[in-house]
């Protein structure tokens, strides 16, 4: 892996990720927000239905390594219905590192759900291991899980502001990873509440089969970012955005 911008050189994802430190830098009404997602060339955000199969090994490799630095992770329920998460820090040694950094063992799973239509039979919910919260406007009651899950019920439609400020200001959440989908990271973008978002451009065209891009829903108007940082891989290219200023 190599360093395009701003300095080129050699680049590795361990030492990346190591240094990035989005927990130091709080907001008062809600976590450092950070999204991270991947699109091919002609703009698709998923292939069969999935996003797994876009990114290249080493792709998957930067989207577990960053969960290592956040207190949570975040998705949307489309997100979790077409994946079908596991727990989200896997290697024994990285949740001891996450303790190290003064981080919680496991991050929060905190995932977003109108209808509470979750695939409860994912690893994410039967291994025991970790917490979720779910965010939903369902008055269904939830089914037990044997991972610990706590359920927040919104009679209104849910706010992604109020959820940043639950996350924030009931659960001390200082940082949070949005790893979509586009309905979710739309949301984020319209709130003006990603900080850093991390985008990978798979070298493939993906053509005809429907797919949504990466953000779905309405902007209120173009937004253009800064490139923070641009690494390159076998064609695969992994960019840092933030907001302009
Ligand atoms: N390329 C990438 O980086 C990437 C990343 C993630 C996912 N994906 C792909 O994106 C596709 C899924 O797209 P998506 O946009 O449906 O995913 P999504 O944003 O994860 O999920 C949308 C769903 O989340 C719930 N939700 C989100 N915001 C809500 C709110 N404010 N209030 C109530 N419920 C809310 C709703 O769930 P209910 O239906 O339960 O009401 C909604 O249908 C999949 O194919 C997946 O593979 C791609």
């Amino acid at each position: 892996m190599r360093r395009l911008f701003p300095e080129p050189g050699p680049a590795s994802v361990d030492k990346i990720v190591t240094a990035y430190r989005p927990f130091d830098h709080p907001r008062e009404d809600r976590p450092f927000v950070a999204a991270n997602m991947i699109t091919t060339l002609d703009g698709r955000a998923s292939v069969r239905g999935r996003s797994k199969d876009l990114g290249s090994d080493l792709d998957s490799e930067f989207l577990l390594k960053l969960r290592r630095r956040f207190d949570a992770v975040m998705v949307g329920a489309g997100t979790i219905r077409a994946e079908r998460y596991g727990r989200l820090v896997r290697d024994a040694r990285a949740r001891a590192e996450r303790e190290r950094a003064g981080l919680s063992r496991d991050p929060l799973a905190v995932i977003v759900s109108g209808e509470l239509n979750l695939p409860f039979d994912a690893p994410i919910f039967t291994e025991g291991a970790g917490r979720i919260l779910v965010f939903t406007n369902s008055e269904e009651p939830a089914p037990e899980t044997a991972t610990s899950m706590s359920v927040r019920r919104f009679d209104e439609a849910i706010s992604i502001d109020t959820v940043l400020l639950q996350l924030r200001s009931e659960h001390g959440i200082r940082a949070v990873l949005c790893e979509g989908g586009p309905h979710l990271f739309g949301q984020l973008e319209a709130a003006d509440a990603v900080d850093d978002l991390f985008l990978t451009v798979s070298p493939e065209l993906i053509g005809g089969e429907p797919s949504p891009r990466i953000l779905e829903g309405a902007l209120v108007e173009p937004r253009r970012k800064r490139l923070e940082e641009l690494l390159e891989n076998e064609g695969e290219l992994f960019a840092r955005y933030r907001p302009r200023q």
